[in-house]
C-alpha cells in the first residue's frame, strides 16, 4: 500500500464527535500497551502520527485516522489497565461498546494480543464481542521481535487455543519494531475494503 496521506481526523469520546460514515473504517482492540497505537504507524509509516508510550494507557479516546483520503484506521483505548479507576473502566466499556454497535462503516475490527503471554480473559471476552458484533475475528500477534523463532509456533499455538479461534480464523505475527507482518496486514485491509 503507498502511503500518500495520513491524518488525525478526530480523538472522540461519542458519538456526535465521530467523523462521518463516508469511507470504510477498520479498527484496533486490544490490552493497554499491546501495541494498537505502534501498528497504526507501522502501517503508515509515520512514526509519530499516533502517540504511543512505554507505560499503559496512552490511547484514551477513539482516534480516527484518515488515510490517503480513502479510508480510516482507528485507534481504540486499550482495556486491562490495573491503575484506571473502576469507573473509568465502566466508561471504557461503554465507549468501546456505543462505537462498536453504532458505526456502519466500521468493516473490521483487528484484536490485537503481545505473543508473549497467554491472552487474559479481558481478551476472550474482547475477541467472543468481535465476533458476536459480525466481523471476522483477526488476531494480530504483536512484539513477534520479543521471542525467537523456535518457540514461535508454540505461542500462537496458545493464542489460537486461549481465544477458542476457529481454524479458518486468521492470526498473523506482527512486529512494529522490525516491520514484520505490515505487507501481509495491508494485503488482508485490502481484502476487507474490496468486500
Ligand atoms: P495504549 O494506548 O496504552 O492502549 O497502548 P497501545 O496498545 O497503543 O501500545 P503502544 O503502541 O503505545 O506501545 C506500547 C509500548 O510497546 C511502546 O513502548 C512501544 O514502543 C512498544 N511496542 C509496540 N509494538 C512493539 C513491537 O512490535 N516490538 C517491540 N519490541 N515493542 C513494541
Ligand atoms: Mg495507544
Amino acid at each position: 500500500m503507498k502511503i500518500k496521506s495520513a491524518e488525525i481526523v478526530i480523538s472522540a469520546v461519542k458519538p456526535t464527535q465521530y467523523p462521518e460514515e463516508n469511507m470504510p473504517e477498520i479498527a484496533f482492540a486490544g490490552r493497554s500497551n499491546v501495541g494498537k497505537s505502534s501498528t497504526i504507524n507501522m502501517l503508515t509509516n509515520r512514526k509519530k502520527l499516533a502517540r504511543t508510550s512505554a507505560s499503559p494507557g496512552k490511547t484514551q479516546t477513539i482516534n480516527f485516522y484518515r488515510i490517503n483520503g480513502q479510508f480510516h484506521l482507528v485507534d481504540l483505548p486499550g482495556y486491562g489497565y490495573a491503575k484506571v479507576a473502576k469507573t473509568s473502566k465502566e466508561q471504557w466499556g461503554k465507549m468501546i461498546e456505543t462505537y462498536l454497535n453504532n458505526r456502519k462503516n466500521l468493516l473490521e475490527v483487528f484484536q490485537l494480543v503481545d505473543i508473549r503471554h497467554k491472552p487474559t480473559e479481558q481478551d476472550q471476552q474482547m475477541y467472543h464481542w468481535i465476533k458476536y458484533f459480525g466481523f471476522h475475528g483477526i488476531v494480530l500477534a504483536t512484539k513477534a521481535d520479543k521471542i525467537s523463532r523456535g518457540q514461535r509456533q508454540k505461542h500462537l499455538q496458545l493464542i489460537r487455543e486461549t481465544l477458542e479461534m476457529d481454524e479458518e480464523d486468521l492470526l498473523i505475527p506482527i512486529s512494529s519494531e522490525t516491520r514484520e507482518g505490515k505487507e501481509e496486514l495491508w494485503e488482508v485491509i485490502g481484502e476487507i475494503f474490496r468486500v
